[in-house]
């Protein structure tokens, strides 16, 4: 069977899986290795580091790929509603359900079923996926009827799920039945040596697609596309292009401000300024109260200081307002360490 890269490359597809360092590779390699067997796969990484494009590309190098590939956010689909649309339900299974409705399951029968952001299933469903992981079989909500599943499961995930097996917001047995083959994607930052390749690959598919011509790309700009620690990963370089393409109209190719948002926690390098290292502590802080503010166990307590002097840091680093914070902390189970919140919350701030 011909190898993910060389078919990627060869077709030239809209989405290729562009880059030659080792750390791809590797991941390359064993994207070749799982894809034709039916084996659940694990795929983990920062945000933005490729998940869903390799999550196709296995479905597309298995002997499933002339059938369906679906795709079910998990952390986008409300916790009460992800049974009925994973599982489907029977006419009368609750109050409203007027008519049957069949699950993804069901529906990707013979296909590829991909769980994005499976962390955040919530615990009571865990036992009904572990069931259908392992035996193919599973009910309709308010159905008696086994129904039997062919279905190929791709998972991925950025939180660290053996973390949150310790916290007890994830079933063990879950956790070992999906990490049957994982697959770590490492983050942009570990593998510069492929920036030079996708900034061509970027810059030609919008200048394409916008109508322009780039001719040079200068080496100024490549030294600070490589410097960059690119937090939103190949993501966030994907949009600093398409902006840089949009602003370019000579023919040279004009970067926007690059700005350097820490990730949350993180004080690494010893390169961070005193605001960095602050700003990095109180979202950590802020991740850890679950982004409340105020009151007793609020963080402005945490930090000592008023509420008030915490919201105006909090929007001169750019952190988001509690509002967006609470979107993104309603995902998981209450008592569960927040989700990393993804390059796009970061930008909202
Ligand atoms: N190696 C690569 N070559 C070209 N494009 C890439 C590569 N990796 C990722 N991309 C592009 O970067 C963007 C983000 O990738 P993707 O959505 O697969 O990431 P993700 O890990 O699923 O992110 P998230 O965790 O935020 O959902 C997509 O537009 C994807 O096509
Ligand atoms: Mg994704």
């Amino acid at each position: 069977m011909q190898s993910v890269a060389a078919r990627h490359e060869r077709t030239r597809e809209p989405r290729q899986i562009v880059g030659n360092s080792v750390a791809l590779r590797h991941v390359l390699a064993h994207v070749d290795i799982v894809a034709p067997t039916d084996a659940t796969v694990l795929l983990l990484g920062e945000t933005g580091t490729g998940k869903e494009l390799l999550a196709r590309a296995i479905h597309d190098a298995s002997v499933r790929s002339h059938r369906a590939f679906t795709r079910v956010n998990c952390a986008a689909i409300p916790s009460g509603l992800l049974e009925s649309e994973l599982f489907g339900y029977e006419r009368g299974a609750f109050t409203g359900a007027i008519a049957q409705r069949i699950g993804r399951f069901e529906l990707g029968d013979g296909g590829t079923l991909f769980l994005d952001e499976v962390g955040e299933i919530p615990l009571e469903l865990q036992p009904k996926l572990l069931r259908v992981l392992q035996e193919h079989e599973f009910e309709r909500l308010g159905g008696t009827r086994t129904i039997t599943a062919n279905v190929r499961v791709i998972a991925a995930t950025n939180r660290d799920l053996a973390d949150m097996v310790g916290a007890g917001c994830f079933r063990d047995d879950l956790y070992y039945r999906l990490n049957v083959f994982p697959i770590q994607i490492p983050p942009l930052r570990a593998r510069s040596e492929d920036i030079d390749h996708l900034v061509d690959y970027f810059v030609g598919r919008f200048a394409s697609s916008l109508g322009r011509r780039i001719d040079v790309i200068p080496s100024e700009t490549r030294d600070a596309l490589r410097r960059h620690p690119w937090p939103g990963n190949i993501r966030e370089l994907e949009n600093v292009i398409q902006r840089a393409v949009i602003l370019s109209p000579d023919g040279r190719l004009t970067l926007p401000p690059l700005r350097d948002v820490p990730r949350p926690g993180s004080v690494d390098d010893g390169r961070e300024t005193l605001e960095g290292v602050q700003r990095a502590y109180i979202a950590r802080v802020l991740e850890e109260t679950r982004w409340l503010i105020g009151g007793p166990r609020g963080a402005a307590a945490r930090l000592g200081v008023k509420r008030t002097t915490l919201q105006s840091m909090m929007k001169r680093f750019g952190l988001p307002l509690p509002r967006d914070a609470a979107r993104s902390a309603s995902h998981g189970p209450r008592w569960c360490p927040a989700p990393p919140r993804t390059h796009d919350e970061h930008r909202a701030g």
